[in-house]
């Protein structure tokens, strides 16, 4: 029998992935599809039920998305948030108008029956709002379940037909109990489905998937340590074997130790192809002088750019470029679809450039970063790699404030790796989101014996954060910054004075520059 589908109908919302990912952690299988998806394109997968995402549009615009209506007439459960919920009360004949209050931020909902989306759940929850349009007038056959202090719609559900339509986003942590409304909504109470999807099954796809794309022909890979590059490196390796070669660009602005990290893992543990490139020097020479550090951004991207394709050019026949690109990556750097909300910030440190138009494969660019980390641990990943800390793609060069050369990198490098160090011994490593040292520009004042000397300033850098997005300053223990403070002056010469950063993000960044 084939696997039990969920499909979510994407009409836009920048939380569609959430959407899947509850879904998958709910051990459901679930495939986010285009909005217009036809009934006979979603016949294809033994489908249980259809959820219609939300969507920046409004419905009555002209233009606006609309999906195909014969979804209403397959018989499956349907659950619209949102847009998709606007969308299917304006389809079936209801109305649906400008809100004059738009609403942003929690709402106590009051729910109305418990028998099916909500079972389980008692009296009140609290949901996340987001909608500048409401339901004036329902369509024949709905009734309300749920209502807060501005929507009389906030839940409503036409039992006969097994619509469900929420006003609220479900698939948010905004939304405590969201899951619950979920999985009510994948189980016995409506779709029928067994939790019986896992991770291995979605590893064994892709190798298929990759297997069958790539065939005979070669793929590369472009290699930064990262555990999403390298994940899809060895997730290829196990597709496609010896049609693999993976290229790892020293720029010379990576962290002590990292280079030997990378070639003794893959290619002395898991012999994997991979061609090691010295490009130090070039990274160096196109820095020199410069300090503004969006200058210095577009020349490491150019740098990795010439370098990536000079030698993806020495590679015989390829055909395919696999990248380890990750749901939030795309999120942040480009729309999702036609519809969604732009959200920019730049590509994350595991872009590689695909400027000579390679084949991409991208088989995590549906997941979080989480969901990557254990399909490495499933695949067996070294352990450095499963947990390695996020690390841009401009490296050490945005953690100097002020030039790049050889001797602050190296100053740099050894604050850094004493700072990891402690990090590490003290078993704090994986409490962490990012740790790390910052060269600061400028000199202070420093007494070393009888002697006033001018030595540079290091920043240390931890913070703590579940997605990047939010941080919060680590709470390192006194003793432990103490520690770092006095090994990074007297065990790295010139520099004399330690600093902690404690900005929280927002305002502050996770990296100085
Ligand atoms: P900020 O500093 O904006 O960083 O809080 C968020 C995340 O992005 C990483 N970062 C970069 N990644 N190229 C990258 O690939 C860059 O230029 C860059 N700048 C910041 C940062 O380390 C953090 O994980």
């Amino acid at each position: 029998m084939e696997r039990e589908t969920i499909a979510v109908l994407d009409f836009g919302s920048q939380y569609t992935q959430l959407i899947a990912r509850k879904i998958r952690e709910l051990k459901v299988f679930s495939i986010i599809l285009p909005y217009n998806t036809t009934v006979s394109e979603l016949k294809r997968y033994n489908l249980k039920g259809i959820i219609l995402s939300g969507g920046p549009a409004s419905v009555y615009i002209q233009g606006a998305p609309s999906g195909d209506v014969r979804i209403f007439d397959l018989d499956i459960p349907i659950l619209g948030i949102c847009y998709g919920t606007q969308w299917i009360i304006h389809i079936l004949n209801g109305k649906v108008k400008r809100a004059q209050k738009q609403e942003y931020g929690s709402a106590e909902l009051i729910i109305m029956d418990f028998l099916n989306l909500f079972w389980g759940i008692t009296g009140t929850m609290e949901v996340w709002m987001s909608y500048g349009d409401i339901i004036e007038e329902l369509p024949e056959g709905f009734e309300i379940i749920g209502i807060t202090a501005n929507s009389p719609y906030a839940a409503i559900r036409n039992p006969e037909r097994q619509i469900y339509c929420l006003q609220f986003h479900p698939e948010v942590t905004r939304t405590p109990l969201g899951k619950e409304i979920i999985a009510n909504f994948l189980f016995d109470r409506i779709c029928g489905c067994s939790p019986n999807w896992l991770i291995e099954s979605f590893i064994d796809e892709k190798i298929e998937e990759i297997r069958s794309k790539v065939g005979t022909s070669r793929a590369i890979c472009g290699l930064s340590g990262s555990v999403d590059s390298s994940t899809a490196a060895v997730l290829a390796h196990y597709a496609i074997g010896k049609n693999l070669t993976c290229i790892f660009i020293d720029n010379g602005l990576l962290r002590k130790r990292e280079k030997e990290m990378i070639i003794r893992a893959f290619k002395d543990s898991l012999k994997i192809e991979l061609v090691y490139v010295d490009a130090k020097d070039e990274f160096l020479k196109v820095l020199s002088g410069i300090t503004d550090p969006k200058e210095k951004r577009k020349r490491i991207e150019h740098k990795l750019i010439e370098v990536f394709e000079r030698e993806a050019r020495k590679v015989d026949g390829v055909e395919f470029l696999i990248q380890g690109t990750l749901y939030p990556d795309i999120i942040e750097n480009e729309r999702v679809s036609r519809y969604s909300a732009k959200i920019k910030v730049y590509h994350n440190g595991d872009w590689f450039p695909n400027t000579m138009n390679f084949k991409p494969i991208e088989p995590f660019k549906e997941l979080f970063n989480d969901e990557v980390r254990e399909i490495a641990l499933q695949l067996g990943l070294p352990d450095e790699i499963v947990y390695r800390q996020s690390f841009p793609s401009s490296g050490l060069a945005i953690r100097i404030i002020g030039e790049v050369n050889e001797k602050n990198l190296s100053i740099l490098k050894e604050a850094d790796s004493i700072i990891q160090d402690e990090i590490e011994k003290n078993g704090l490593y994986r409490d962490i989101w990012q740790s790390f040292a910052v060269m600061l520009p400028g000199k202070s004042v420093g007494v070393t014996g009888d002697e006033r000397i001018y030595g540079n300033v290091i920043a240390i850098r931890a913070v703590v954060s579940t997605d990047g997005m939010t941080t919060e300053w680590a709470e390192l223990p006194y003793e432990i910054l103490g520690k770092m403070a006095t090994r990074i002056v007297n065990e790295v010469p010139s520099i004399n004075r330690v600093v902690y950063d404690i900005t929280p993000k927002p305002p502050g960044t996770i990296e100085w520059e």
